[in-house]
């Protein structure tokens, strides 16, 4: 899967079929676990794989009674070792680089689960001691977050979100544009839009003159148009 449709159609999956999760894919969301970026590169992140389903069916009740969590096959528990990075960067490494770096690998996995087929969800809310306790976490090590992973039993509702318009400033906190079709990489539309306004130029200072040039440009500003209309199409 291209990388940009991977990100665009990943969803939040809550429902699972029955099959297992291959051993090879499960490999495979680790490795590019593995290759999240992480402060210093020390890859403090650790995941402990459940496929027991003994194991599974412990969470929901940890998990604020997320009961649809006991029907996955799979569920990564991720790890930080904050001590770690704390020995690295201080205060900053543990309160902050450690759950970056978890993030980070967590992406990738939900990334990587979506482009082999598979459905996967970050799970946050739970009992952090609760779940330390039951599968061995030793102290300096937290649980970052669960992710529970599955073959999808059903294709996600639509969901919300916000504009790019909302999400995005220029140059300081608060500052916005009035062309966000540019910022969004949608200089076809500012093409069509400058287009036009020549057009409407030509269009008046030719006005009642009967110029070979004028009907030339405007072929040509059509022309223009199909080809922006085709590339947009691309998304190039
Ligand atoms: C830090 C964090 C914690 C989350 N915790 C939960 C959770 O406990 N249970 C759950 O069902 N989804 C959880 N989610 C998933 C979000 O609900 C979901 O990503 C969000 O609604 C957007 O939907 P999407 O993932 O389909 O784009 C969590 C996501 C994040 C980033």
């Amino acid at each position: 899967m291209e990388t940009f449709d991977c990100i665009k159609t990943r969803r939040s999956c809550r429902k699972y079929r029955e099959r297992q999760v291959e051993f090879d894919k499960i490999a495979y969301l680790m490795e590019a676990a593995s290759k999240a970026p992480s402060s210093g590169n020390l890859q403090a992140y650790r995941f402990i794989l459940l496929t027991e389903r003994e194991d599974i069916k412990q969470l929901p009740e940890i998990c604020m009674n997320q009961y649809w969590i006991a029907e996955a096959p799979l569920v990564i528990i991720v790890c930080g070792d904050a001590e770690r990075v704390e020995m690295t960067y201080g205060l900053r490494g543990e309160r902050l680089y450690v759950i970056q770096d978890c993030a980070a690998a967590i992406q990738n996995i939900l990334l990587a689960a979506h482009d082999l087929g598979l459905g996967a969800c970050w799970i946050g809310s739970f009992e952090e001691t609760v779940i330390a306790d039951r599968f061995r976490v030793p102290d300096g090590v937290r649980v970052q977050a669960l992710i529970t992973v599955g073959y999808p039993a059903k294709a996600p509702e639509p969901k919300e979100e916000e504009s790019i318009e909302t999400l995005v400033y220029f140059s300081k906190f608060g500052n916005k544009t009035e062309n966000m079709d540019v910022v969004m990489r949608e200089f076809s539309k500012e093409w069509v839009k400058l287009v036009d306004r020549a057009d409407e130029r030509l269009e008046r200072s030719t006005k009642g003159i009967k110029l070979g040039a004028h009907t030339g440009a405007k072929g040509f500003a059509s022309k223009f148009k199909e080809k922006i209309a085709a590339a947009k199409k691309k998304k190039i």
